[in-house]
């Protein structure tokens, strides 16, 4: 049964009366917690001069985050094989750190060759998105250069 709470009372009302539940219920003002299976990415891309803020599943590549759900311009020019760098991005130091494994040796073989790469650099397709990686921050740079064209 719901009890009705003056309005005067949500914004001004001692610490006492809005402890009870019936007011407790009417605040809603605290952001949800994260959706299970699901994590925030905050994507800067340079290419598109702008920020996203996005929710994308766990499973996924970020690349496909990127492309699919944010509907950036990324080229990701060989799908996700590993084969052309297209889908480099950069991480803040803190997101770098939840991202857990390493990268293999092919993707540093294949990051090497790509322009502007730092020390938090990573190829999209090759990071699947996990829960503690919520909150992930990261940019994307305006030079690429496609690997897969050489051949
Ligand atoms: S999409 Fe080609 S290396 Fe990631």
């Amino acid at each position: 049964m719901r009890r009705f709470v003056p309005s005067s009372l949500h914004r001004c009302a001692p610490a006492a009366v809005l402890a009870s539940a019936s007011v407790r219920r009417c605040h809603a003002a605290e952001p949800a917690a994260a959706t299970p299976g699901k994590i925030k990415v905050k994507i800067h891309s340079d290419v598109n001069k702008k920020t996203k803020d996005i929710v994308a599943p766990t499973g996924i590549t970020l690349m496909e985050a990127i492309r699919d759900i944010a509907k950036l311009d990324m080229e990701a020019a060989c799908d996700g094989t590993c084969a052309c760098s297209t889908c480099h991005v950069i991480f803040t130091e803190a997101s770098y750190k939840t991202l857990g494994e390493d990268p293999t040796e092919d993707e540093l073989d294949m990051l090497d060759l790509a322009p502007k790469v730092s020390k938090t650099s990573r190829l999209s397709c090759q990071v699947k998105l996990a829960p503690e990686m919520d909150g992930m921050e990261l940019t994307i740079p305006d030079e690429m250069e496609n690997q897969m064209s050489a051949w």
